[in-house]
């Protein structure tokens, strides 16, 4: 909402879209299933852009997971990375000139009248319960609000092609590595991390990176319970409660009867709170030091 009125606090900075892309596929391919092939396709000597790099992730899980809607019996996704050579009128000027990147799938496409409500706030034609239609309003207001631009092309049966268009720069890239200058001192960690909606598993992964720490994904309580199986030094697991399959709850105690001792925190929603489990929790949403906290604290 706060993006779509474009009063999102952005954190721009010059970013490099091959990595940033390439950063993503295992979270993209993940997100999409098996059913569908992803490539992505960056054209040498891109140039950066210059944007929020978290909102940019967002909006493109948001894109992929559109169309991984689409393509319910499989399909192919392409991320196709350009230099922007199109004339928009709508483009505000911009000395360095744009990029676009392009999230092409074959799926269901939209016919004429879906396309032109598609953008609008709360316009889904999901089932309730599953999507909010927020996605693409998100999008757009990410777009404009960076100097670029937001380009939906579909048609019924045809696939669809949704093309963020944002603008290059000559800044140069910059390094993470001052930002993870204070938590330096604390120790890295391998942490398991659990939940089935990608968009809020992603949000703690890079609140947990971003604590230096490393993270294994799980969608759900039977991947986690295979990964713990299989892998070796992780630390402590971090686990949603409410899930489709297997709860929280229900995989702590899988994990518990399997003869693990492994910490584990439970998160939890707002109506879910102070659970009666023998486990530390912590409710959502949750900043950054509350994170920190509660893993010192495990
Ligand atoms: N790639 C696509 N292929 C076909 N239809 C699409 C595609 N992307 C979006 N749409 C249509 O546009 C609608 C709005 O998309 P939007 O992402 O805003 O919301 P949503 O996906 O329904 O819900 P949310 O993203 O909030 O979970 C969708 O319900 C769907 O009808
Ligand atoms: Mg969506």
């Amino acid at each position: 909402m706060l993006g779509f009125a474009r009063k999102q606090a952005l954190v721009t900075t010059a970013v490099d879209v091959h990595d940033l892309l390439h950063g993503m596929a295992d979270l993209i391919a993940s997100s999409v299933g098996s059913t569908v092939g992803v490539s992505i396709e960056v054209s040498d000597g891109l140039p950066a852009i210059l944007v929020d790099a978290n909102q940019l992730e967002l909006a493109i899980l948001n894109l992929c997971i559109n169309a991984k809607d689409a393509m319910t019996g499989g399909g192919q996704l392409k991320i196709v990375a350009t230099k922007f050579a199109g004339s928009a009128t709508r483009l505000p000027s911009n000395d360095q000139g744009f990029v676009s990147i392009a999230i092409i799938d074959t799926g269901i496409g939209m016919d004429a009248e879906t396309l032109a409500k598609a953008i609008e706030p709360f316009f889904s034609t999901k089932e309730v319960g599953k999507g909010t239609g927020l996605g693409l309003s998100m999008v757009h207001g990410f777009a404009a609000q960076t100097g670029g631009a937001f380009n939906l092309t579909s048609s019924a049966g045809q696939g669809t092609t949704a093309e963020l268009i944002l603008p290059a720069t000559s800044k140069q890239i910059e390094n993470a590595g001052n930002e993870m200058e204070s938590h330096l001192n604390a120790q890295s960690s391998l942490f398991l991390l659990v939940d089935d909606e990608p968009l809020v598993r992603m949000g703690t992964a890079d609140m947990l990176e971003e604590l230096g720490h490393e993270v294994l994904e799980a969608n759900s309580g039977a991947e986690a319970l295979t990964l713990l199986a299989s892998r070796t030094g992780i630390k402590a697991v971090i686990t949603d409660y409410t899930m489709p399959g297997m709860t929280g709850a229900e995989l702590i105690q899988r994990i518990r009867e399997s003869g693990s001792q492994v910490p584990i925190l439970l998160v939890t929603g707002y109506a879910a709170r102070d659970i009666d489990l023998d486990v530390p929790q912590l409710t959502k949403p949750f900043r950054l030091a509350e994170l920190e906290q509660a893993l010192e604290a495990l």
